[in-house]
């Protein structure tokens, strides 16, 4: 029998997690959470930061919101790609809060370990793997392991993904940028579900989230053609299979999340670019990787039962934007 004791309730009981101001929920919640208000002067420093975490913050940062209330995932099991920073990491924590066993994958050794370990020390059933997206090998081997460990795959979420500092325009993007860029983004979500969706089935059923962009919805004056291609197609892909595979217990959804305050494009862009394209977010911030994680946790559980082939879009009215308040 699996020893799972809710996190957010040990944490709790602990007094490690400060109560709300706003609702007197143990927990975080978007009014609480202070990083909401990051500005694009931040430094290296603060990417560091992002990526150094101690486990308690970690937690902290992914939310155990009482609205959301422990145990949405109690008996299922989530393999989540890219855990080792940013998105991946928030929703393994997330995830294990809410009840489920998580196994947690990313090309990054170090970075996998740092989360497989501070998801155990808060009680939660978690596997670390060191694999990468862009190798079937690995994936059918990562999807084997998650199987054996835990009996079952009942979550797949395709969140691994890069962003090369090189993508740009169709004449200058170097052509080892393209074809990385999607053999990791695109074919490593394609992989996945190849995988994946069998697994799932043999389970009795459950939910694939694939990790899409708003570029994957709108133009850019500043292109990065191969990742804007890798996220488009993803969309297709999870439209397509969502189709096939809709009467058959599995449902399939994509994230369009704009831009958030992770290593992703903070260790990438300039501050010049970042202060340029806050201006366009609506909102006036970066998302958080928490605000996807809690997007996340909507499509693998049951409150989503009658969505699929969807693009959920968390992007701080971006898309819906013909100009920004200034
Ligand atoms: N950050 C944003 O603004 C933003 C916006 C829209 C979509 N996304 C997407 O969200 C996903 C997660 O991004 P993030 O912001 O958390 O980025 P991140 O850089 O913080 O995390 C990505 C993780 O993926 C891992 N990874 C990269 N290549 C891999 C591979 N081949 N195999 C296994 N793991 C690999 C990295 O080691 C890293 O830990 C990505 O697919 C990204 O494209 C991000």
């Amino acid at each position: 029998m699996r020893n799972f004791f809710p996190i957010s309730y040990s944490l709790y009981r602990k007094k490690l997690i400060p109560k709300c101001t706003v609702c007197h929920c143990a927990s975080s919640c978007p009014s609480y959470n202070s990083t909401a208000s990051f500005s694009a002067s931040s430094s290296s420093d603060d990417d560091d930061d992002l990526e150094q975490k101690t486990p308690s913050s970690v937690s902290y940062m992914a939310g155990s919101h009482s609205h959301y209330g422990p145990g949405k995932l109690i008996g299922k099991t989530a393999l989540i790609t890219g855990a080792g920073s940013g998105i991946g990491r928030h929703t393994a924590f997330l995830f294990a809060q809410e009840g489920a066993s998580v196994v947690v994958v990313d090309k990054n050794m170090s970075a996998v370990a740092r989360a497989a370990d501070a998801v155990k020390e808060f009680g939660g059933s978690c596997l670390g793997i060191c694999g990468d997206v862009s190798i079937p090998e690995d994936v059918e081997a990562m999807v084997s392991k998650a199987e054996k460990a835990f009996g079952s795959l009942h979550i797949l979420f395709n969140n691994a993904g890069i962003l090369d500092k090189l993508d740009h325009d169709a004449v200058d993007t170097p052509i080892e940028v393209i074809d990385k860029t999607l053999a990791v983004n695109f074919k490593g979500t394609l992989y996945g579900c190849k995988y994946g969706i069998p697994a799932i089935k043999r389970a009795g059923g459950g939910s694939v989230i694939n990790v899409s962009s708003t570029v994957s919805l709108v133009g850019s004056s500043s292109p990065k053609v191969a990742y804007t291609s890798s996220k488009g197609a993803i969309l297709s892909l999870t439209r397509e299979l969502a189709i096939f595979h809709a009467r058959e217990g599995v449902r399939i959804n994509a994230l369009c999340p704009g831009p958030l305050r992770t290593n992703l494009i903070m260790q990438h862009l300039k501050s010049e670019k970042l202060e340029r394209l806050l201006k366009f977010i609506p909102m006036g911030r970066f998302g958080e990787a928490a605000e996807v994680a809690k997007a996340a946790l909507f499509l693998a559980s049951s409150d989503s039962s009658f969505m699929t082939g969807s693009s959920l879009v968390i992007d701080g009215g971006i898309t819906s934007a013909f100009d920004s308040p200034s």
